[in-house]
């Protein structure tokens, strides 16, 4: 029965969420990844996507100087890395050196990807605007790339709290 109930509760009764890697490099050139759970694609053609960034991010500082991003969707064996993206400040920490996460050149754009990934998109920011605490920077697809092989990636659930893997058959 549906009743009134706190903010966080609706977060976690829409579990599980997808969980991302967000990559962005400073303009002098500091590469920053941190963890993402509110994403969506926006659009099929061009194709766009959006992610929300808290403003006071890292991230979202690199984003400003920089606007471009990669999106990557992490295998399961890099869960545990992939979580200390989301507790850890790019302020304070090194996140690729220290977690020793492997990253790849990107074609399109500066910030690499993440080498363990199932896909990756390379993006470009055409739009962004202040939402509340967050902002949405809109992306560009500029290439994206796919392991075919890889039936697993990672969601959250429990208020982002906990990580589950879910394996699908890919036809
Ligand atoms: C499961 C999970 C999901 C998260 N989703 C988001 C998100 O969608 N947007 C956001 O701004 N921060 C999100 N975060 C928090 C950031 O990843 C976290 O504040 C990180 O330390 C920011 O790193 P940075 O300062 O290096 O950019 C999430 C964290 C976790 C653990």
């Amino acid at each position: 029965m549906l009743k009134t109930v706190d903010f966080d509760r609706t977060l976690i009764l829409t579990s599980p969420h997808y969980y991302s890697l967000l990559v962005t490099i400073s303009k002098d050139k500091k590469i920053d990844v941190m963890g993402l759970s509110w994403f969506m694609f926006t659009s099929f053609s061009p194709p766009l996507l959006a992610v929300s960034v808290g403003n006071t991010r890292n991230t979202y500082k690199n984003l400003k100087e920089v606007p471009e991003f990669s999106l990557c969707f992490p295998k399961p064996e890099i869960a545990e890395k992939a979580i200390q993206c989301g507790m850890f400040s790019g302020k304070d920490m090194d996140k690729i050196k220290e977690l020793k996460l492997e990253t790849l050149n990107s074609a399109k754009i500066n910030p690499p990807i993440i080498k363990d990934s199932i896909v990756a998109y390379e993006c470009e920011v055409m739009n962004s605007f202040a939402t509340g605490d967050h902002s949405i920077f809109i992306g560009k697809i500029k290439n994206y790339l796919g392991d075919n092989d890889a039936y697993e990636h990672i969601y959250v659930k429990d208020g982002y709290s906990t990580t589950i893997s879910i394996r699908y058959d890919i036809k």
